[in-house]
């Protein structure tokens, strides 16, 4: 297995990357020598208990936060083709339609009719095209956030909670959708959530943070239950974190 290892092929390597705050009682790290490689074509998890760094990692990764120490190499990736999704989406003061098609016009590329009306279609936003993005309610804002960033095609889509509001059935359309997708496109997901069920069906790789390190990485198969009990993470940080979220019987 390549991951974890600096190989020619990885397109994200991040190699000891730290943030510090300032608190009361001095300059504490929230991030602290974090190492991380993820290749194309694969879809990752970030995983960890809150606070643990997820969403700091998510923004210094998309280029809106400067590390205090290491680097990020995206190995040719430019910062148009990276994209954060966070958990409550940017909507421009605009139409559905004009939100979905903005980032297509921003690079004089023509909206793909045919396409943009399937997605609408699949997520069930058809009528809503003329609708102000913004009346839009939480889980609808989300899937027009998620249907641009298929739309346009970025080739590093990092996704921070961008999924929780979405219901049952929306969310199995969307797992669908960007695993066709990914067979098309060498893009690189990385999703962070804590909806373990959602994580099992998208992801291949995990990597677990704990209190701004990155404390296990492995397979979906390494980390979950599927491999008996002995073989299963040692990590207790992690064993106590599937028991709360639902990652099998660890
Ligand atoms: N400017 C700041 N000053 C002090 N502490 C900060 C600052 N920014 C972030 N932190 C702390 O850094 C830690 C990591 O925050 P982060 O948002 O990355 O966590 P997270 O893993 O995304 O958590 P969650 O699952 O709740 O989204 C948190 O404990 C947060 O309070
Ligand atoms: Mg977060």
């Amino acid at each position: 297995m390549s991951h974890g290892l600096a190989g020619p092929t990885s397109l994200l390597q991040i190699k000891d990357l730290s943030v510090m705050v300032e608190t009361a009682e001095g300059d504490k790290p929230i991030l602290n020598g974090l190492n991380l490689t993820v290749e194309p074509g694969q879809t990752h998890a970030i995983m960890g208990p809150n606070g643990s760094g997820k969403s700091t990692l998510a923004k210094l990764i998309t280029g809106l936060l400067e590390p205090d120490r290491g680097s990020i190499d995206t190995e040719g990736i430019g910062p148009r083709d990276i994209t954060l999704l966070p958990r409550k989406p940017y909507m421009m003061n605009d139409t559905v339609y004009n939100n979905l098609v903005y980032p297509l016009r921003l690079r004089n590329i023509d909206p793909p009719p045919g396409l943009i009306d399937e997605y609408l279609d699949r997520m069930g936003l058809s009528r809503r095209r003329k609708q102000k993005a913004r009346s839009l309610s939480g889980g609808e804002q989300q899937k027009l956030a998620l249907l641009r960033a298929l739309l346009f095609r970025p080739r590093l889509i990092v996704a921070d909670e961008a999924m929780t509001a979405l219901d049952m059935d929306s969310l199995d359309v969307f797992e669908k959708m960007i695993l066709d997708e990914k067979k098309k496109d060498p893009v690189i997901w990385i999703v962070i959530s804590h909806q373990m069920s959602h994580v099992r069906r998208l992801v291949s790789y995990l990597f677990f943070m704990y209190h701004g390190k990155m404390e296990v990485e492995g397979s979906l198969d390494e980390l979950f239950s599927n491999l008996p009990s002995e073989k299963q993470s040692s990590n207790p940080h992690l064993r106590q974190y599937l028991r709360v979220y639902g990652g099998g019987t660890a």
